[in-house]
Formats: structure tokens, C-alpha cells, sequence
């Protein structure tokens, strides 16, 4: 499918002639990763961030949310559940947060592989080298990594410069640029990593072009998962001010954040990467609680993830309002999804649900390293002076008063050294 086919069905708004491009990526969904539907337990674990993306409700500039992060026990008790569910795969999110410190996390993951027969994806933003390389040395086996869109001024005006004092010390060594989260991307395949990376639907400024070409670099990146989802305004964020103007300038050519745009874009993504492991996410839920997942579902997803982040902090993950199942406990998402998944005639996946191309483990050969490099841009300067970040980055972990967990995530983790320490 080449750049103006994809145009065409992107702007396709009649149900009617959109039904043909919904049965091609079923269709390549059930040829290519079957009909089981892998689940994949998500535990929020830091809503620390020393980042200001201009979208995210975890902005460090939004000093009204409560920060939190969670002890090892914590995370190794939601991964217990998650065994006990009976998935296979546990992935550990964040805000970008220097409290997640390499050695604190790395023994995290070592716990988890010891103790745990899951998969571990990691998805903690953009980190230095040597702590992507000691989590893989660790056990990590993916990492989720958005590039969210594949405009480079877009990209640029949406993920403005650090807060000045990281900007003279950019603590992962790193300028905060596409071609940069690309080479990081690049890195993460060397290192033996399965790669995951998707953008976000109806950006204010995102153009149909730059959605055509998002969905092009999906393919030159060969991804193992493709995650992407609808723009969601967060009050708290400068693009609720500024999205009616930048929507504006793109005039008709503006990407809408909508349910039948999201879908289309699931679809396509199945059909230029039939392999991908493709979720049918949470921000698309928001949008439809009645029917949004199972429709991803039919329309090209293969993968769900269930929230396991304790009800106390996953209030706090506040990345945009109102996320479906906010509310719900673990073990009330887990029915619902089972039998939601049963109603559309598909099974619960069992096993770690890998990336078809890496079954059995995947280990960096010539081939694999060649292909994955044409795509990625020169990797850009780095800067990696020893430094060591004030306190006050990221702030300390407030917690959530008044209950057991947040007390001891207020009172820190003796059980993981360093933890908490600021690299
Ligand atoms: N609306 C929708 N998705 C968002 N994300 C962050 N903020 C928003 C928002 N306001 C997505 C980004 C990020 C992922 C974890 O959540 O794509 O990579
Ligand atoms: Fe959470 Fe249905 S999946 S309530």
C-alpha cells in the first residue's frame, strides 16, 4: 500500500466504503497472529516526570497532581496478580523520572524474571544508554517507546526543551528531539530489545500527510508493537489553549482526534505490519466504553491491557481525564475483558504473547541490526558529563495520604538500594 492509498483511506468518512479496508485488516490479523487476544497487565509505576509535553497531564509544570512511586513490593505484588489473571506479560510505565533510578529498576526486573514467569516490557521515556542496556542485562524483554508523531516541527513544538536547568544537564545525555527518541528506538533493537513505539491521533496541527507518514515509519521501523490512540484534551496542559489555533492553521487538512479515525488507523497499521502485536488501547475506550475495544478488536488489535496499578495511584496516572476504567478494581477489569473478548468470538491468549518474528528469543544478528538501521537518523549529539540532578527534580514522592501503600511509598523503600536516590 503505498502513501496515496493510505491518503484515500484516511480521509474515507462513509461507513459503507470503509466496511472492505475493516475486513482486509481482520482479515490479516487472523492470518497473521490468530485470534487469540493477548493481555498484557499494565502497573503504572511512577507518575514522577521531569518532562513538559505539552499533551500530558504528568507534565512536570502540572504542580497540582499528588506524585507518587511505587516500592518494588508494590510492583512485584501487581505482577503476582497478573500471573494469578493468568497473563503473560507485565509492562512497567512511568513518567520520564530520574527517581526510577538504573540500579533500582534493574533489580526490580531481576526480581521479576526470578520470580515470575512474565515477560517484562518496560515503557519509562527516553533513558541513557547504560540503563537501557543494564535492564536488558537484567531480563527486560521489550520497551515501549511512542514517537508519537513523525513530524519533526510538530514533534519539536509538542516536547519543548527541558525546564532550564536540565537543559545544561539533560540527565539521559540526550537532546529531547524525534531524530533522538528514533536513534533510542534504534538502540533498543541492538540491545535485543522487542521495540514498540505509536503515535497519538489528532494532534492540533497533525496534518492527514503527517499521519500517512506516521503509518509509513511504523512499516520502515518494523516494529514488534504499534500502540496508538486519540488525542484527549487535559484542562492542565498548554494544548487545551492553544489546540483551537494550532487546529486552525491545518484548516481541513487537521487529522480529527475521533473513534472512526483511530480505527482506520489501527486497520492500516495491521495491514503494513501484519506481524505487529497491536493493542486496542485505553484512550480508545475513553471514547467508547460500550463498544470502542472490541471494535479495535475486529478491526485489526490483537492485544488488551488491562490497568493493575493499585486504585490509590492509578487516579494519579492522570495522563488525560476521565480514562475508561479508572475506577475499576484488577480484578473487575479481568471479568469484564474475558468476557468482552468471548463475545466477539475471540479467545484469551495464553503464554507471553511475543512478537511472532521473535518466538523462541531473539538474539541481535547482521541481518536483523541492518534492517532495523536504514530507517533511523544519525544519532545526535550526546552529552553525558558526570552530573548529579538537584533534589527538588521530580519533586519527592508525595503519595496518596491516609493509606498503608502510599505510606510506604512516602517513606520510602529500603528494600531496593537506591531507589530513590537521584542519579
Ligand atoms: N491524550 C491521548 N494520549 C496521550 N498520551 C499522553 N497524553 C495523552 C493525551 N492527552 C499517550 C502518549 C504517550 C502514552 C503513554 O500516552 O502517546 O506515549
Ligand atoms: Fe475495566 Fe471493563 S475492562 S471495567
Amino acid at each position: 500500500m503505498d502513501r496515496k492509498q493510505i491518503l484515500q483511506w484516511l480521509r474515507e468518512n462513509e461507513d459503507r466504503r470503509l466496511e472492505p479496508l475493516w475486513r482486509q485488516a481482520d482479515a490479516a490479523r487472523r492470518r497473521s497472529v490468530g485470534d487469540e487476544v493477548h493481555l498484557r497487565g499494565l502497573v503504572e509505576i511512577s507518575n514522577h516526570c521531569v518532562r513538559e509535553c505539552a499533551y500530558c497531564g504528568l507534565r512536570a509544570g502540572h504542580r497540582q497532581l499528588n506524585r507518587y512511586r511505587m516500592s518494588a513490593d508494590e510492583i512485584l505484588q501487581c505482577a503476582r496478580q497478573a500471573v494469578a489473571f493468568g497473563y503473560g506479560t507485565v509492562v512497567l510505565q512511568s513518567g520520564e523520572d530520574p527517581g526510577l533510578t538504573a540500579e533500582g529498576m534493574a533489580d526490580v526486573v531481576r526480581r521479576l524474571k526470578a520470580e515470575t514467569p512474565l515477560a517484562v516490557t518496560l515503557s519509562l521515556g527516553e533513558r541513557r544508554d547504560e540503563d537501557l542496556v543494564r535492564w536488558r542485562a537484567a531480563g527486560a524483554d521489550r520497551y515501549l517507546l511512542r514517537f508519537e508523531t513523525s513530524n519533526r516541527e510538530l514533534y519539536a513544538s509538542i516536547h519543548p526543551p527541558l525546564g532550564a536547568a536540565l537543559e545544561r544537564r539533560p540527565w539521559h545525555g540526550l537532546r529531547p528531539c524525534l531524530g533522538g527518541r528514533l536513534a533510542i528506538l534504534r538502540r533498543l533493537r541492538e540491545l535485543g530489545y522487542e521495540i514498540g513505539s505509536g503515535v497519538m491521533i489528532g494532534i492540533p496541527g497533525q496534518t492527514y500527510d503527517d499521519l500517512a507518514r506516521d503509518l509509513e515509519l511504523f512499516r520502515e521501523l518494523d516494529l514488534d508493537m504499534i500502540g496508538v490512540g486519540p488525542f484527549i484534551v487535559h484542562p492542565a496542559t498548554p494544548l487545551a489553549e492553544e489546540g483551537a489555533a494550532r487546529c486552525a492553521v491545518a484548516g481541513a487538512d487537521q487529522v480529527p482526534a475521533s473513534e472512526p479515525m483511530t480505527y482506520k488507523v489501527i486497520a492500516l497499521a495491521r495491514i503494513l505490519c501484519p506481524q505487529a502485536n497491536i493493542p486496542s488501547t485505553t484512550a480508545l475506550a475513553t471514547l467508547n466504553l460500550a463498544r470502542g475495544r472490541e471494535q479495535g478488536l475486529e478491526r485489526g488489535a490483537n492485544v488488551i491491557m488491562p490497568n493493575l496499578t493499585p486504585l490509590p495511584y492509578r487516579v494519579l496516572y492522570e495522563i488525560y481525564p476521565a480514562k475508561a476504567c479508572l475506577r475499576e478494581t484488577p480484578q473487575m477489569c479481568h471479568a469484564c475483558l474475558q468476557t468482552r473478548i468471548e463475545s466477539i468470538g475471540r479467545t484469551v491468549g495464553v503464554g507471553r504473547g511475543d512478537s511472532p518474528r521473535y518466538r523462541g528469543g531473539w538474539t541481535a544478528g547482521p541481518s536483523r541490526a541492518k534492517k532495523g538501521t536504514a530507517p533511523f537518523p544519525q544519532q545526535p549529539g550526546r552529552v553525558q558529563p558526570p552530573f548529579s540532578l538537584p533534589r527538588a527534580i521530580g519533586g519527592e514522592p508525595s503519595g496518596h495520604p491516609g493509606t498503608a501503600t502510599s505510606r510506604a511509598v512516602a517513606g520510602g523503600t529500603p528494600d531496593v538500594p537506591g531507589w530513590k536516590e537521584v542519579v
